[in-house]
């Protein structure tokens, strides 16, 4: 009810001062006697998924909260599952600011934040930390000064630390602001990347005596021939879903608009069609044999049943949730 206000406030601000701000308002009030500000009742709409039983199949999507420091925060809201990260093994800074920029009348941003965070081990610190009673996502990758030909180390790395703590682990070889990352989506690479994981994540299932699913995270930048390339070696692979989308390098859809030559990737409306297109392409291709995980651009219910129409089980939001608050999730949540 009060998020208008709150978003006028917030975007008169700098956009990743904004960020911070609400993160410190968010972790205090989280457990406190005034979390009744940031809580809100939806109703359970249960989902099976990679073998999982989800609350509701909405998500947060990775980025938002890289540390994972405010996952009780947003559990609170009702998001049925949380993907914290990305985060890489070791801790680093990101690109240099400003790298995070609102294009507000096509409701979109354009980032190019680079993976900044603390580390794989402060993120599990945090996890142990958190009461979210919904399912946990980790977003990995690699750091930026891990050479590409040993980034598979960094994959390895962070599964390693993050299984005992994950509902499920993602895999991001999508983001388009760490140089080289994109380049594991296609052929040899690919292949390679799968086989280590499936094997690490075997080797922990076995000294964990639990099985955690893998998911893949993808770019919406991709040929019908590239898309079908990766499905096919997603299923080789044995990998457990594939969530579509990442941010998008394409600007057709804001030209002219305040901050469309930054460079960075473009998320919010503007990638919503887009996404939604690959999710359809994935599903024809996967024909039921993995779960694919939707996001890109939903910022209302209809959008939101688009991508489950598309083949989407499960969807996410970030953008969309930046410029409609928590309501969207009560929204989305209560009618789909
Ligand atoms: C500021 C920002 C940071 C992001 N950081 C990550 C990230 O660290 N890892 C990741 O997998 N996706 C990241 N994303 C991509 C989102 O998770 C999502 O895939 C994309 O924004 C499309 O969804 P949306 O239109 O709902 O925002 C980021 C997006 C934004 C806007």
């Amino acid at each position: 009810m009060y998020y208008p206000l709150v978003r006028k406030a917030l975007f008169k601000l700098d956009p990743e001062h904004a960020h911070e701000l609400t993160f410190r308002q968010l972790s205090r009030l989280s457990g406190s006697p005034f979390e009744f500000l940031i809580r809100q009742s939806v109703p359970t709409k249960p989902v099976s998924c990679m073998g999982l039983s989800f609350k509701n199949p909405l998500g947060l999507a990775a980025g938002l909260d890289k540390n994972g420091e405010c996952i009780d925060a947003f559990g609170a809201m009702g998001f049925g599952f949380v993907e914290v990260g990305t985060v890489t093994p070791r801790a680093q800074a990101g690109n240099d600011k400003p790298r995070l920029f609102r294009v507000v009348e096509a409701e979109g941003l354009i980032n190019r934040m680079g993976f900044n965070n603390l580390g794989v081990d402060n993120l599990v610190n945090n996890v142990k930390r958190s009461h979210f009673g919904g399912i946990l996502g980790i977003n990995i990758g690699k750091n930026k000064d891990t050479p590409v030909e040993n980034g598979k180390d960094d994959y390895l790395t962070c599964m390693e630390k993050v299984y005992p703590y994950a509902g499920y682990i993602a895999v991001n070889i999508s983001s388009p602001n760490t140089p080289g990352l994109r380049s594991l989506q296609y052929g040899e690479a690919l292949d390679d990347l799968l086989a280590a994981i499936k094997n690490k994540q075997l080797e922990l299932q076995q000294r964990h005596q639990k099985y955690v699913p893998v998911a893949v995270k993808i770019a919406p930048d991709l040929s019908e021939e590239e898309l079908i390339q990766i499905a096919d070696s997603l299923v080789r692979h044995n990998m457990d879903g594939v969530i579509a989308t990442n941010t998008t390098l394409d600007r057709k859809l804001i030209q002219g608009l305040n901050y469309c030559e930054q460079a960075g990737g473009l998320s919010g409306r503007p990638v919503q069609f887009r996404s939604t297109e690959i999710i359809r392409m994935l599903s024809n291709e996967l024909k039921g044999q993995m779960p694919i995980i939707g996001v890109g651009g939903i910022d209302s219910l209809t959008s939101a049943r688009e991508k489950m129409a598309a083949g989407a089980s499960l969807i996410q939001i970030y953008s969309g949730f930046i410029y409609h608050g928590p309501r969207l999730i009560k929204d989305i949540v209560t009618h789909i």
